[in-house]
């Protein structure tokens, strides 16, 4: 049997994984050798995530974390989706065994951020990218890259226009701000959400913080903003599921995470610019254009060399068992 000193280790890793506006939306279920991650829904993000399938892609990315982390630690996994109307939960049965092929992207859990700082103009080496993409894609999952200035120059108005939706929609900017961790001693509070530092911002208190977001950020200046982030990345990968539902949603997250490690150990950066597949009529608006036909883009990341930012917290581990 397992030991329950060896399950909470494996959690700990699991729980490093990303989640939007660092949500930390799981809980894990601690059984005989098994762990099951069951979503939070406390923790969901009604306006920017109606659907929830960033909630189920982050679950994706602690299946990930999970499954990399037990092999370390000598056990075998056996995933399974089970799946009740409504609500999705991820059972991984774990068997001790000493002939388990293990990666090395277990010392890059740790070390993985989500980058948000502007990054260098240097491009990525082709075999790179082939090392980063080709491992992650199936049938049911695949990555549209844009590489070239005329290909991110064409992505750049579709950014654009996520953006000046969601800056102009209160709603989202009131659930954003109530992610936002002013300063150190409030993301030590909480252990969660959107660290000032962490997103390359001075520490200024929730007073002074609210200040700044009402008069000084709007569409406009988020705009011109991420005109600026745009130009200096090396490339963009969207990532698409071919059916939009909650076990896709998981396996995308899965995918992601294990470029957000391979990225990690190639001292690649990477950050979210999901606007345009958040917002409704911009993803039609990219499906139609790209023709990406059966495909739902999910995600939109760029990538390139910068240097890292201060890490973002996580809560306490009791704080994300299931007493369930
Ligand atoms: C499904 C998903 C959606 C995300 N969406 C965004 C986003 O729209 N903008 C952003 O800056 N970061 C986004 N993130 C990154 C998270 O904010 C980040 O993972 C979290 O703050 C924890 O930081 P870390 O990944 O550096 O540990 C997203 C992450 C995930 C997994």
């Amino acid at each position: 049997m397992i030991t329950k000193d060896v399950l909470m280790k494996i959690i700990k890793y699991a729980a490093k994984a990303p989640s939007g506006h660092n949500t930390q939306p799981w809980k894990f279920k601690i059984g005989n050798d098994r762990i099951s991650i069951l979503p939070d829904f406390t923790r969901a993000l009604p306006v920017v995530d109606s659907d929830n399938h960033a909630l189920y892609i982050s679950l994706g990315c602690a299946l990930e974390n999970l499954i990399i982390a037990a092999n370390q630690f000598d056990c075998e996994t056996k995933t399974t989706i089970h799946n009740s109307g409504n609500e999705t939960f991820i059972q991984i049965d774990l068997y001790q065994s000493e002939e388990i092929k293990k990666t090395d992207l277990y010392n890059f859990i740790e070390k993985r951020q989500v980058t948000r700082n502007k990054y260098s103009t240097e491009k990525i080496q082709k075999e790179f990218l082939r090392e980063l993409f080709d491992d992650i894609l199936d049938k049911c999952l695949q990555v549209k890259l844009f590489l070239s200035k005329t290909e991110i120059e064409n992505l750049t108005p579709y950014i654009i226009e996520g953006s000046n939706l969601q800056f102009n929609n209160k709603a989202f900017v009131k659930e954003l701000v109530s992610w936002f961790r002013f300063s150190e001693k409030e993301v030590l509070i909480e252990g969660d959400g959107l660290w000032s530092a962490s997103m390359g911002l001075p520490n200024m208190g929730r007073c002074i913080g609210n200040f700044v977001m009402k008069n000084f950020v709007s569409a406009k200046s988020e705009a011109k903003r991420w005109k600026k982030i745009i130009s200096k990345s090396a490339g963009f990968a969207l990532f698409m599921v071919k059916t939009n539902d909650h076990e896709h949603w998981i396996k995308l997250g899965q995918a992601f995470q294990r470029f957000g490690l391979l990225a990690t150990k190639m001292n690649i950066n990477h950050a979210h610019v999901n606007m345009p597949c958040e917002e409704l009529p911009v993803r039609e608006k990219m499906i139609q254009n790209y023709q990406l036909n059966e495909y739902t883009p999910l995600l939109l990341i760029r990538f390139g060399y910068s240097n890292p930012l201060p890490y973002s917290y996580r809560r306490n581990i009791n704080e994300i068992l299931s007493s369930k």
